[in-house]
């Protein structure tokens, strides 16, 4: 019989990757998240964390763009991005989840005017394999990719305890394979967000090392403009404890460069 392997639970991973602050980042993570109502250029109010709107206003998007929301749904920060693409932009919203994507093209209809929501293609494609039909499209690429998220865990016994750090590894993988394709995606110039809402730091900075190990000529890292959070080894953080309760975000902007 071969030796069997020690399980980790849950607060040890966590408290070794936040040493000496897991307990009130946890106390600040049971609190109701804080959210607020998003209007700019909506029909009606969009509910989110403002860590969510930082992101995608990260990406910085410019009038004209043509630009790709990789995970959209349910498509809050799709309303955010289609109210930057001024009248010649295109935006493609896409979610592999049919369920979800009736979800997105609902928020759009809800809450988008007819002209905006017409900028707006909403696909259903796996991420991971968007480069082998399309190269050097877009001039913005948003990958809010699947992930741990914690908050939820943690407020959810049953997921709690099915909790394990296999997931936390096969979710890293599959936004490693997600975040590849989008780099070729991408034009030559232009810009990807990475997000998670995963504490994490094997699906925040370890997809990024990975990718900088795997294609280490062909991006550069900016940081981030955002008021509040905190710099980790390759991006941002937002994390509730110390950003009043906004949060968790992980945000890495990436420039491809060749
Ligand atoms: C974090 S959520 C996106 C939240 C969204 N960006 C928003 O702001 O409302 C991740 C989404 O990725 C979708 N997804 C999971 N695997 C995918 C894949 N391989 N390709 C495309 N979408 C995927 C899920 O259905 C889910 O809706």
């Amino acid at each position: 019989m071969g030796k069997k392997k020690e399980r980790i639970d849950f607060d040890s991973f966590y408290s070794f990757y936040f040493p000496g602050r897991w307990e009130s980042l946890k106390e600040a993570l049971h609190k109701e998240p804080v959210k607020t109502a998003y209007t700019k250029g909506l029909l009606k109010p969009y509910y989110l964390d403002e860590a969510s709107v930082a992101t995608a206003m990260a990406l910085d998007i410019k009038k004209g763009d043509r630009v790709l929301d990789l995970c959209a749904a349910p498509g809050g920060k799709t309303l955010i991005l289609a109210g930057q693409l001024g009248e010649s932009g295109e935006l493609t919203s896409n979610d592999r989840s049919s369920a979800r994507r009736a979800r997105l093209k609902k928020v759009i209809a809800e809450h988008l005017p007819d002209y905006a929501a017409s900028q707006i293609t909403v696909t259903g494609h796996d991420a991971s394999k968007w480069c082998l039909y399309e190269t050097d499209v877009y001039d913005k690429i948003l990958l809010d990719a699947p992930c741990s998220s914690e908050r939820h865990v943690l407020t959810s016994p049953s997921h709690l305890k099915k909790w394990g750090t296999a997931r936390t590894k096969h979710l890293a993988v599959q936004a490693y394979s997600m975040l590849v394709s989008a780099l070729d995606v991408v034009k030559n110039g232009g810009t990807i967000v990475y997000s998670t809402c995963a504490l994490s730091p094997v699906e925040n900075d370890g997809v990024i090392e990975k990718l900088r190990k795997k294609r280490p000529d062909r991006f550069k890292l900016v940081k981030p403009d955002i008021p509040f959070g905190e710099m980790t080894t390759y991006g941002w953080q937002i994390l509730p404890d110390t950003a009043g309760g906004k949060g968790p975000m992980y945000i890495a902007k990436i420039i491809r460069i060749q």
